[in-house]
C-alpha cells in the first residue's frame, strides 16, 4: 500500500502530479491511500509492487472534469479520479457514462463544485482593512465554502478586483492579492472588521429585493442559509420576508395612484374601447355572432355570413346557409342562387334593398374535393344552434311576412322541414302570428335537369316572390 499525502495549497496539482506518477509505476487505486495533509508530501511514503505502467489517454473534457471533481470535499474522491484516469486511459470507462459507478459519482461532484464555485463568486463580501499600504485600499474577506474550491475562485476574483488589495480567507487556504495572486494556507480566522462597505451590501440587497417575487424557497436555494452567516446583509432577510405581504399591497397602491397621468388616460379609453355588444340592435347581433362557436361549422368556414337589408323591411327573405361565394365575400345571397333571386325580384317589380335577406343557418358547411368545397346540406343540429341567431333577427326586424326557400328554411320557422313543395305557396302562421310562406329554394330550381320542370319551378318561386311582396303592401 502507497501513502499519498497532498498539499493543503494545490492539492489539485498535487493530485495531477501524483496520479501520473503512480500510472508510470503501474499502481493501482485500490493500492493508495490519499490524504490532505500538514506539509507537501513525500509523495511516494509506503511501497507496493510495480505493475504495468500505463500510458494517459484523456481528453480536455474528461481531464477538466476529473479535475474539478477533485475540488469536492468527499473524502473518496482521490482514488475514484485515480481510477477514472486509468480507466479512461485503458478505454475500459467513458468520461459521461452517467450509468457507470465510478464515473456517474465523479460528474455529480464535477456538478456540486462548479455550483459551490458559482456561489462563492456571488456571496464573498469584502470589508475594508484599515491599515492602507502605499495609497492602495485593502479590503479582506472571510468565506465557508461548501467545498475547497477556493483555489479555484483564485482567477475571478483577480479580474475584477485588480485595482485593490484584498485577501479571501477561508477555513483551508487564503487568497492574497497585492497586484499579483497568491495562495497560502490559512492559520486563523482574521478578526472581524466592520466597515462602510457593510451598509452599501445591506442598502444594495434591500433596493434588490423584491417582494411581490418573493420565494423563500428559490430564494434559499439561490442563496442557502449556510452562506448567511458571513454576509452583512443576511440578517434582513428574515425581516424583509416578513414584510413581504405589506410591501406589495404598499407597491399595487402606489402603481395605481402614482402612474403618470398619459398612461392613465391611454388605460381608461382602452377600457371604454372594451363595450360588449349589445344583442339588441343589428349591428350589435351581427358582432356577438362573428364569434359564433355554437356549432361546429364555424371551423372550417371562413366567416359568419350575417343577414344584410333595413331594420324596418317588412319582408323577410330566410334561405339555407350561405355557399361558396357567400363564405368568401362574406354577404348572402351573391352566388348563383342570388343572381337567380335577383332575376326574379326583378321581374316582379320587387327591391332587394328594401328587404331582409338572411339564411336559417349563418356558416358555411362543405366537403372538400380536391381544390373544391362541395356544399353539404345543414343538420338539424346545426339549424337548431343557429335559430338563437334567426330568433334575434325576427325579434329585432319585427317583419310582417316571411318568406322561406326550401326546407331548412321552413324546418328552422317552423319545426318542420318536410314536404316543401308540396307546402310552397301555401301561407302559414308561426308562433307569433308572422306570416309565413315557404317556397321552393333557388338553387333547387337551378338544379333541376330537365328544362320543362326547372321552367315550372322558376314560375313557382317567382310567384310565391310576387305574392309575398303583395302581402307586404
Ligand atoms: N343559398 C342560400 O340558401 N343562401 C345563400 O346565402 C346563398 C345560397
Amino acid at each position: 500500500m502507497r501513502q499519498v499525502v497532498l498539499p493543503v495549497v494545490g492539492t489539485v496539482e498535487a493530485w495531477r502530479a501524483a496520479v501520473r506518477g503512480l500510472a508510470a509505476a503501474g499502481v493501482a487505486p485500490e493500492d493508495v491511500l490519499w490524504s490532505v495533509g500538514e506539509a507537501a508530501a513525500d509523495l511516494f511514503a509506503g511501497k507496493a509492487e510495480p505493475g504495468v505502467p500505463v500510458e494517459l489517454r484523456l481528453s480536455r473534457v474528461a481531464t477538466e472534469g476529473i479535475a474539478t471533481a477533485m475540488l469536492h470535499k468527499d473524502p473518496a474522491r482521490f482514488w475514484l479520479g485515480h481510477a477514472a484516469v486509468l480507466g479512461v486511459s485503458q478505454g475500459r470507462l467513458r468520461w459521461g457514462d452517467r450509468s457507470d459507478p465510478v464515473i456517474g459519482r465523479l460528474m455529480a461532484m464535477e456538478k456540486t463544485v462548479r455550483r459551490a464555485i458559482h456561489k462563492m463568486h456571488a456571496f464573498v463580501r469584502f470589508r475594508e482593512l484599515p491599515e492602507v499600504q502605499a495609497g492602495r485600499r485593502s479590503f479582506g474577506a472571510w468565506f465557508e465554502p461548501e467545498h475547497p474550491v477556493a483555489e479555484a475562485t483564485g482567477g475571478f476574483f483577480a479580474n475584477r478586483f485588480g485595482d485593490m488589495d484584498w485577501a479571501i480567507a477561508t477555513p483551508e487556504v487564503t487568497l492574497i492579492f497585492d497586484g499579483k495572486l497568491r495562495v497560502e494556507r490559512t492559520l486563523g480566522r482574521p478578526p472581524q472588521v466592520e466597515d462602510g462597505t457593510e451598509g452599501l451590501w445591506r442598502t444594495y440587497f434591500a433596493s434588490i429585493f423584491n417582494p411581490a417575487r418573493l420565494n423563500p424557497k428559490a430564494m434559499q436555494s439561490e442563496m442557502p442559509a449556510r452562506y448567511w452567516k458571513n454576509m452583512p446583509e443576511a440578517d434582513l432577510i428574515p425581516a424583509l420576508i416578513r414584510g413581504a405581504p405589506a410591501a406589495v399591497q404598499a407597491m399595487r397602491e402606489r402603481t395605481l395612484s402614482e402612474a403618470p397621468p398619459a398612461y392613465r388616460a391611454r388605460a381608461q379609453a382602452a377600457r371604454d374601447a372594451l363595450t360588449v355588444p349589445d344583442a339588441e340592435t343589428l349591428p350589435g347581433a351581427a358582432a356577438l355572432a362573428a364569434g359564433c362557436t355554437r356549432c361546429a361549422l364555424h371551423g372550417p368556414a371562413t366567416q359568419v355570413v350575417w343577414g344584410e337589408g333595413p331594420q324596418e323591411a317588412r319582408l323577410m327573405i330566410v334561405g339555407e346557409a350561405p355557399g361558396d361565394r357567400e363564405d368568401l365575400v362574406g354577404r348572402p345571397f351573391v352566388g348563383p342562387a342570388g343572381q337567380l333571386l335577383d332575376e326574379l325580384l326583378a321581374e316582379v317589380g320587387g327591391e332587394r334593398s328594401a328587404i331582409y335577406l338572411t339564411n336559417a343557418v349563418k356558416h358555411f358547411g362543405y366537403r372538400p374535393q380536391g381544390k373544391r368545397r362541395l356544399h353539404m346540406r345543414p343538420t338539424r343540429d346545426h339549424i337548431d344552434h343557429c335559430r338563437w341567431w334567426v330568433d334575434i333577427e325576427r325579434r329585432l326586424i319585427r317583419p310582417k311576412v316571411i318568406l322561406g326557400l326550401g326546407a331548412t328554411a321552413a324546418e328552422a320557422l317552423t319545426g318542420r322541414g318536410e314536404r316543401v313543395t308540396e307546402r310552397a305557396g301555401n301561407l302559414e302562421r308561426l308562433a307569433d302570428g308572422t306570416a309565413f310562406l315557404p317556397s321552393l329554394h333557388p338553387a333547387y330550381v337551378l338544379r333541376l335537369p330537365d328544362m320543362e320542370a326547372r321552367a315550372a319551378a322558376r314560375a313557382r318561386l317567382r310567384e310565391d316572390l310576387a305574392a309575398a311582396l303583395a302581402l307586404v303592401g
